[in-house]
């Protein structure tokens, strides 16, 4: 393909060697005449294992080349990759200055061809700036709309700097949102890499980016915090840590990476406190792992006043039905310890705000409950007795909200039948079934 890369530089200069290199006919665009100048002499503008010999290759074979100049670059292209900074502002913002600046000079020098052009966004942008930022610039700089002759796509990169090179041939996966055509297009520029390809939605293959590098962020914090805390009680976190990624069931693994709703139990709150303790008392702060219970405890606020909202609301609920469904009250399926359930906790809630709660879970049977699980359930929901019901369709009977904690498919299928105006559905799991219905509202999805 011929394609004009904007921006060399860590991420540009390594694409457009990498690309030259397994075929493509790139130009290389940058308002920086110096690093213009420098790939043209066959050398690159940044410096990364491998690549002085790759891109030296690639200038000389004709296969790459460079340019300050968009309408030459553009000259005979048929997609654009866009590698321009975003930086930070001075409020935390993404600096979108670089990539509207670009955008904007590919829709004013392709409004004069009728070549088919394909622009595809590769610098980390925030959720959203494909669609509200990009396609309306490029539509009016082109006078072009997106469709047969003008695709846009967002294509996150994911390489590092120090190992560039490596990573851009072996990446984790390719993750393309947009239009199947572009999608397409951007699919074959990548043709040569192994690796699982994501068609996704715009916003999502945006998001991707951000959630890699934040969960990156809080694993390097996660272990560094552990190891501040550890050195104080004489543990060597190295010789933990080495023990703890050969989980790959839970540690290092998709556990406990599905959206849904907050965790609870015997184990987790418990032992998230100890460890604060033990901060306290050692004089070491632990703001991640205190910021775990703190976030966790706002999504229980946050689902409670959306269940509020929802009764509230007169132009869905005219009748004032203040009837709410719980379905699942333990703290996770197939279990009938309540101990520190987000469930409890929720139902508390709605109970002392007056609302008519129904509950049922398939696990709990109070006359069983006994020792630590009775005594907690005791002082936290004193009339469960009354307010659990033994068979789902008779908690769901006449509810205006239902709320499904339970990852049970007859749950799932009641709920379909019952067709409550408001399903919240805090499971994370049951997402087919209950969405077709019209009151359907996921956490998470
Ligand atoms: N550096 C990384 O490791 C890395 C990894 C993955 C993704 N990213 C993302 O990729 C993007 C680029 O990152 P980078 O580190 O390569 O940035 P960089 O600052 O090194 O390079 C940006 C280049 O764009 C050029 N530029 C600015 N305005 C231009 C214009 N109007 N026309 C042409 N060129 C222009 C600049 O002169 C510069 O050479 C960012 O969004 C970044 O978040 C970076």
């Amino acid at each position: 393909m011929n394609v004009t890369l904007f921006g060399l530089g860590y991420v540009g200069t390594v694409t457009a060697t990498c690309l030259a290199a397994r075929g493509h006919r790139v130009v290389g665009v940058d308002t920086d005449s110096g690093k213009a100048a420098a790939v043209n002499a066959g050398r690159p503008p940044v410096i990364e294992p491998g690549l002085e010999e790759l891109l030296a290759r690639a200038v000389e074979s004709g296969a790459l080349r460079a340019t300050e100049s968009v309408r030459d670059g553009l000259a005979d292209s048929d997609l654009s990759l866009v590698c321009v900074g975003t930086p930070s502002a001075t409020n935390g913002s993404t600096d979108l200055v670089q990539v509207r600046r670009v955008v904007g000079e590919i829709g004013a020098t392709i409004a004069t061809s009728d070549r088919p052009h394909t622009v595809v966004i590769r610098s980390t942008v925030p959720p959203g700036t494909v669609d509200d930022v990009v396609v309306p610039l490029l539509e009016q700089a082109s006078g072009r709309t997106i469709g047969s002759d003008l695709q846009v796509a967002m294509c996150p990169e994911f390489l590092r700097e120090g190992s560039s090179v490596a990573d851009f041939f072996g990446p984790p996966f390719l993750v393309i949102g947009g239009a199947p055509a572009a999608a397409a297009a951007v699919r074959e520029l990548f043709g040569f890499l192994d690796c699982s390809v994501h068609v996704v939605e715009t916003r999502s293959a945006e998001s991707v980016k951000y959630a890699c590098n934040a969960f990156h962020a809080l694993k390097v914090s996660f272990a560094n915090e552990l190891s501040r805390l550890y050195r104080m009680l004489d543990v060597d976190s190295r010789q933990v840590m080495d023990v703890f990624v050969q989980d790959r069931q839970l540690n290092i693994s998709p556990a406990y990476l599905r959206p849904g709703f907050a965790f609870g139990g015997s184990c987790l709150p418990k032992d998230l406190r100890s460890l604060l303790y033990l901060g306290r008392m050692n004089n070491v702060d632990l703001p991640v792992l205190e910021a775990s219970l703190a976030t966790n405890e706002m999504l229980v606020r946050e689902v409670a006043d959306r269940i509020l909202a929802s009764v509230d609301d007169a132009a869905t609920n005219p009748a004032h039905n203040r009837r709410v469904a719980l379905l699942g009250l333990s703290f996770k399926h197939n279990t009938d310890d309540l101990r520190e359930s987000p469930n409890v906790t929720l139902a508390e809630i709605l109970i002392g705000k007056g609302l008519d709660v129904r509950i049922y879970d398939q696990v709990v049977n109070p006359a069983q409950l006994s020792g630590a699980n009775l005594r907690y359930v005791q002082a936290r929901l004193p009339h469960l007795q009354k307010v659990l019901h033994d068979d789902v369709a008779e908690a769901l009977c006449g509810a205006h909200v239902a709320v499904v904690s339970s990852a049970d498919r007859a749950v799932a299928d009641a709920v379909v039948a019952a067709k409550p105006p408001v399903v919240l559905d805090l499971s994370g799991r049951l997402g087919a079934p209950l969405e077709t219905l019209d009151g359907y509202q996921g956490v998470g999805w």
